[in-house]
């Protein structure tokens, strides 16, 4: 039977950006893989009617540690408002892929009681603009506060040693964000989305490089209750400035 499960330790992992093709689908699989090893049974929601996450799903083979798929996108996100209602009530890690244009109430509804949101960024100038404009929907629109630390960027198909990377990097630390793993383009995801498997179920010395900077990512997610309760208890929680939160990040500013 699916019912709530519990709040307190629920770990909901959001997946977006509106740039289609930038990673997302690659990251919750990988990530959904990598938190199945490990256990207990994580939960892979797919909002994308594309349905990539979902496909992933069916290639996987029953013998590999178990995933809970839904397949979100079959109903309106107005519809799935309940959304703990289609989990098992064990489940601990909600992986949740968005798809590539999301509107303004769905943007609030797939990011809410979120504890970590990640936003995988192509380092190409187009890209790190569309990201800009995610990031700025997501502090006025959802209203995240940057100060939570919920929002981390994964730098997707690149080399730390770019100009495009540099950019990206300048433009996200005027805004305190982290960029908290750089993937290189390698035929490794690709492979592994064929097979229906992560990168962790791949021969280890084929995919160490990988398999590292998915583990950075992994232990930002972990840390999230620290985060949480290094905010809650900060002191002197100074009101965040109108004007701050009111100007749109804009890329190339930095
Ligand atoms: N680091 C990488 N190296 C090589 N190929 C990659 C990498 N990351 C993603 N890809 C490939 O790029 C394509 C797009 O990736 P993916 O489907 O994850 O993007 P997406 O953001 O989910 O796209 P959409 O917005 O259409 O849902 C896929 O074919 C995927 O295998
Ligand atoms: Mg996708």
């Amino acid at each position: 039977m699916l019912i709530t499960p519990r709040q307190d330790k629920l770990n909901k992992i959001v997946i977006l950006n509106p740039k289609g093709g930038c990673g997302k689908s690659t990251l919750a699989t990988n990530l959904a893989a990598r938190y199945a090893k490990d256990g207990p049974i994580p939960a892979l929601m797919d909002f994308d009617p594309q349905g990539s996450t979902t496909a992933w799903l069916n290639r996987r083979s029953p013998d590999l540690p178990a995933i809970h798929g839904v397949a979100a996108f079959k109903k309106s996100m107005q519809a799935t408002r309940s959304w703990q209602l289609r989990v098992p009530s064990d489940t601990v890690n909600i992986l949740v892929d968005s798809p590539a244009s999301v509107g303004h109430d769905d943007l609030r509804e797939l990011t809410r009681d979120a504890t970590s949101i990640l936003m995988p960024v192509l380092p190409s100038s187009m890209d790190i603009h569309a990201a800009s404009r995610c990031i700025a929907d997501l502090l006025l629109v959802a209203k995240i506060d940057r100060r939570d630390k919920k929002l981390a960027v994964v730098a997707n198909r690149t080399r730390k040693n770019t100009k495009s990377f540099g950019k990206l990097m300048r433009f996200l630390d005027s805004l305190g964000i982290p960029i908290i793993a750089v993937l290189r383009d390698s035929q490794n995801f690709v492979y592994a989305a064929e097979k229906g498997i992560g990168l962790c179920e791949m021969q280890p010395s084929r995919v160490r490089q990988d398999v590292e900077e998915m583990e950075n990512i992994v232990r930002w997610l972990d840390a999230w209750p620290e985060r949480r309760r290094a905010v809650a208890t900060a002191e002197n929680r100074q009101p965040i400035a109108r004007s701050s939160i009111l100007r749109r990040p804009q890329f190339g500013s930095a």
